[in-house]
């Protein structure tokens, strides 16, 4: 087996040769010994593996210690798509036929568009420059990696809509510098990427993991938990009154993504509690508490934003019920006391698309039918 300081491979002393041929095999057999517990000293115990400050190579991805890792990696690669594999024409004869659309429809496309474009490369960076440097069990890479690749993919759908009904780019792809209600989602979003980002943000201490394990939470549970929901349910609405079926489409199936994301970093997050009870104190808890409250804040204010008045059969209001019925789901899913007492899912159908129950049966339903090449249909 190579090392990178195997000693076998050190050139051999010349003072060896003029020993006798016993000593140099006894020698020779002393090198290889020593070669050998070195090398074996590098091999990895699944049980030495940790999530964060690690010690073992993390270019070796067996033997597995985080099994659910690897399954949900696979899971994601059994569930790829493509963006131009969907049919956008008839999105595109709707768009274009003046009396398609209504004023507040084509706001909900624009606006859940301007979002999004943008939302998902944000996410992305905060993978590949921060999140990955910073995990060392190598089954978290794996899906990592992918997840990297699925937000271009989404983003690569964004703009395949965006291209698709021949909107201006210029408007949407800045809408998250220009509509305050995007911008202010995205203000909440990027001090925690920058902070994990920093070149010389290393882990190892209580405060820095706990840093780390915030930029988890905000990620997993609010950007993917949270942020997307007021768009998703919006656009799969549309889908559900036959609009924009194409475009519903992609959303249903980087919902499913997103869904699979969402709860690999649940995971991942519970991980690290698990191996680091130490950061989980009840300080560190509701500054986690009021990153929630303040998100579902924005989002409500987003919801306000793209719908000033009812459309679809949903209104704002409803949308603050739905916020904190997801956003108590997310606090339970990590542990942390509920923070609205008792609200109800408003949109029952989300609930059988993504699901916040049945996530499971949602997914096999997905898998056979995109391998199958069938279609969604919107019932
Ligand atoms: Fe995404
Ligand atoms: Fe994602």
């Amino acid at each position: 087996m190579l090392t990178w300081d195997d000693q076998s491979a050190h050139p051999v002393n010349p003072a060896a040769r003029a020993s006798s041929d016993g000593e140099a095999n006894t020698r020779a057999k002393m090198d290889a010994d020593t070669a050998a517990t070195s090398a074996a000293s590098h091999r990895v115990n699944a049980s030495d593996k940790r999530i964060i400050n690690g010690q073992t190579d993390v270019n070796q991805l067996v033997p597995f210690k985080y099994k659910w890792a690897w399954e949900k990696y696979l899971a994601t690669c059994a569930n790829h798509w493509m963006p131009q594999e969907i049919n956008m024409s008839r999105d595109i004869a709707l768009w274009k036929n003046p009396n398609g659309l209504t004023e507040d429809e084509r706001r909900i496309v624009k606006r859940n568009l301007g979002f999004f474009v943008t939302a998902d490369s944000l996410a992305a960076n905060n993978i590949v420059l921060g999140t990955y440097r910073h995990i060392t069990a190598p089954e978290c890479r794996q899906f990592l990696l992918r997840q990297a690749f699925e937000e271009a993919i989404h983003t690569h759908a964004y703009q395949y809509i965006v291209e698709s009904l021949d909107l201006d780019e210029a408007e949407i792809f800045n809408a998250y510098n220009e509509v305050p209600s995007i911008r202010a989602k995205d203000e909440f979003l990027i001090p925690f990427i920058d902070a994990i980002a920093d070149p010389h943000f290393k882990t190892g201490t209580p405060v820095a993991d706990q840093t780390l394990l915030k930029s988890l939470i905000v990620f997993a549970c609010l950007m993917e938990g949270l942020f997307f929901y007021v768009g998703f349910t919006q656009i799969l609405a549309l889908g559900r009154q036959n609009k924009m079926t194409g475009a519903a489409e992609q959303y249903m199936y980087i919902l499913r993504d997103e869904s699979m994301h969402c709860n690999f970093g649940i995971d991942l997050i519970n991980t690290v509690k698990l191996e680091n009870p130490h950061l989980w104190t009840p300080e560190f808890r509701e500054e986690i508490r009021e990153l929630f409250r303040k998100a579902v804040e924005l989002e409500y204010a987003y919801a306000e934003d793209t719908m000033p008045r009812g459309v679809l059969g949903m209104n704002a209001s409803m949308f603050k019920s739905y916020l904190r019925f997801i956003a108590n789901r997310r606090c339970q899913q990590i542990g942390i006391e509920a923070l609205y007492p008792q609200e109800e899912n408003p949109f029952p159908w989300m609930a059988e698309m993504i699901d916040l129950k049945k996530e499971r049966n949602f997914f096999e339903t997905r898998v056979i039918e995109y391998q199958t090449g069938g279609a969604l249909s919107w019932d």
